[in-house]
């Protein structure tokens, strides 16, 4: 399994270690258009492998993208960052060009690649990668309901001082602050649902919490997380090729699936070999109908700002 990961910053790096420490694929290209970095990054962590006791050789590469050559999975992270007080949708206008360039040098040798898509605002570059490169619809991945739903389980076991192994959640919807639907109704506590231990109001304010995560963060660093991050990448990648058949909440392409079409946006799908191999349509309530048709405008309307 070989993986290549675009742009060695903070979720990049962050990405191919936990990829590397978990020791499930051969060969990691880190790439980045900023001189010798990815080269310094990777150096940096191959340093690490001895000492962490994994055999994923880790290789840098300035924008030569014929190192990525025969990659079956692609990350791609680069593009600009948050800072303290921006919306994921400000980034539009440099990353999309960004990875509308990426992604199609990746192809170019890779073709048989599954691109994952990291950049944001993500659902629109998830988007965005669809209309562009002609890959099959299950070959391209937004990551955002990984880490979101990461970060509900966190704010879930807190509420309940539970241990976060004891607790299953989901996330769903856009990936953005005012999108995310954190699903309260189906999460569990050992199987219990959790509106048998916490209240209404705190189970708002858990939904609350989980969707500035992201935001929190960013105030606290002066730039946004990246071991969460890295860390849900890193299982997606896994997920692929371990061919585990893994449910994580994804920015699929939806045509007609939760009454969606022409849009990707995070759902549960079942994530393997063959990338995103199937969406998984679970009932909603009607609130939460509203909340994903919501979540859908909000997408559309930062799709509408794409120049295709
Ligand atoms: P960063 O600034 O640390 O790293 C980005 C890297 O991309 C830099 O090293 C830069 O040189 C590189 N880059 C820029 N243009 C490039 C190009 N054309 N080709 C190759 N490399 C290029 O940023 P960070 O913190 O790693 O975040 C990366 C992206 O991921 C941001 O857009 C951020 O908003 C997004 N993000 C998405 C998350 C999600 O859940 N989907 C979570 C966290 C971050």
């Amino acid at each position: 399994m070989k993986v290549t990961v675009v742009g060695a910053g903070s979720v990049g790096a962050s990405c191919a270690e936990y990829v590397a420490i978990k020791n499930f694929a051969s060969e990691v290209v880190l790439l980045d258009i900023k001189e010798g970095y990815a080269e310094g990054k990777a150096m940096d962590l191959m340093q690490t492998a001895s000492l962490n006791s994994f055999d994923t050789k880790i290789t840098g590469s300035t924008n030569d993208y014929s190192k990525t050559a025969g990659s079956d999975v692609a990350v791609i992270t680069s593009g600009i960052p948050r800072k303290p007080g921006m919306t994921r949708e400000e980034l539009i206008g440099i990353n999309a060009g960004i990875v509308k360039e990426v992604s199609s040098n990746l192809i170019k040798h890779s073709p048989n690649v599954t691109l994952i898509v990291v950049s944001n605002p993500m659902d629109t570059m998830t988007y965005l990668v669809h209309k562009t490169t002609g890959l099959p619809k299950n070959k391209i991945i937004g990551m955002g309901g990984a880490l979101d739903s990461a970060r509900f389980k966190y704010r879930l076991a807190e509420a309940l001082e539970a241990p976060i192994s004891d607790v299953d959640g989901m996330v769903i919807g856009g990936h953005s602050d005012t999108g995310m639907v954190p699903l309260t109704r189906l999460a569990t506590r050992n199987s219990i649902p959790v509106t048998a231990f916490l209240s209404d109001d705190r189970l708002t304010q858990v939904s609350e919490d989980t969707k500035v995560g992201g935001a929190t963060l960013t105030k606290l660093l002066g730039t946004s997380a990246w071991y969460a991050p890295g860390a849900a990448v890193s299982a997606l990648v896994q997920a692929i090729a371990c061919d585990q058949k893994k449910i994580f909440p994804c920015s699929a392409y939806l045509e007609g699936e939760y009454g969606l079409e022409d849009i990707a946006i995070g759902v549960p799908a079942v994530i393997g070999k063959d990338g995103l191999e199937k969406i998984v349509e679970i009932e909603l309530n009607d609130a939460e109908k509203t909340k994903i048709k919501e979540s859908a405008e909000g997408v559309k309307k930062t799709n509408g700002l794409l120049e295709l």
